[in-house]
């Protein structure tokens, strides 16, 4: 079998080039991006939401698999990245990006609920994760990617990733499965009957 055979979505290539020529240096891979559109196609008339929006790579994965009736809510704080993913994805009601710190985001939208939420970027992974694991569906995902150790890890990194896996493990409410594929990726179930 050859893992690295997927097809892309077709605005994919777009956004890449883009991307690359602001330097973009933290996309997402393929295999995360392939695992995203298959967990997202999982759910017709599915809530969606994204931490770390970036240019618009996962979120084209996302977007990709997206029925009509599905939506999509997409948030980082860098206007200079969303500008591109706004210039691709323009229904603005299934999908909709915010420029927004992170944390304050998930402070201010506790009453929210989602089939599956990406979190690619500190808040709703390193930060607010409580907050952030209240907001999934029973039923619903939690997916995180670049969990495997990599050279570029900044000291003190790997402790993170060594708690944030052990916090997930403890909780009675979670079933986790961790791939050691792609950058590391951990998908979380919220169980139906805790
Ligand atoms: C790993 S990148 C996201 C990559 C994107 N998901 C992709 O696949 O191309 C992390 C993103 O988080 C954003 N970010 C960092 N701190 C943030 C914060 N406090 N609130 C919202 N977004 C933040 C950064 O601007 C960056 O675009």
């Amino acid at each position: 079998m050859n893992d690295r055979a997927i097809k892309t979505p077709v605005i994919y290539a777009a956004i890449k080039e883009k991307s690359e020529a602001i330097n973009f240096s933290m996309p997402s891979d393929l295999q995360t991006g392939s695992l995203l559109r298959t967990l997202v196609a999982s759910k017709p008339s599915g809530s969606f939401l994204e931490f770390g929006t970036g240019t618009g790579l996962s979120l084209s994965w996302i977007v990709d698999a997206m029925d009509e009736s599905s939506n999509v809510i997409s948030i980082d704080n860098n206007e200079d990245y969303i500008s591109i993913a706004r210039s691709y994805f323009t229904d603005d009601k299934r999908v909709i990006i915010i420029c927004i710190d992170g944390n304050d985001w998930i402070k201010n939208n506790q009453d929210k609920r989602f089939d599956l939420i990406f979190a690619d970027a500190w808040p709703g992974k390193y930060e607010a994760l409580d907050e952030t694991l209240a907001l999934v569906k029973p039923g619903g995902f939690y997916v995180i990617d670049d969990m495997s150790s990599q050279s570029n890890w900044p000291a003190g990194h790997e402790d993170k990733v060594d708690r944030l896996v052990k916090y997930l493990d403890s909780r009675k409410d979670l079933s986790l499965t961790k791939l050691n594929w792609s950058t590391g990726l951990i998908i979380v179930t919220k169980i139906n009957f805790a």
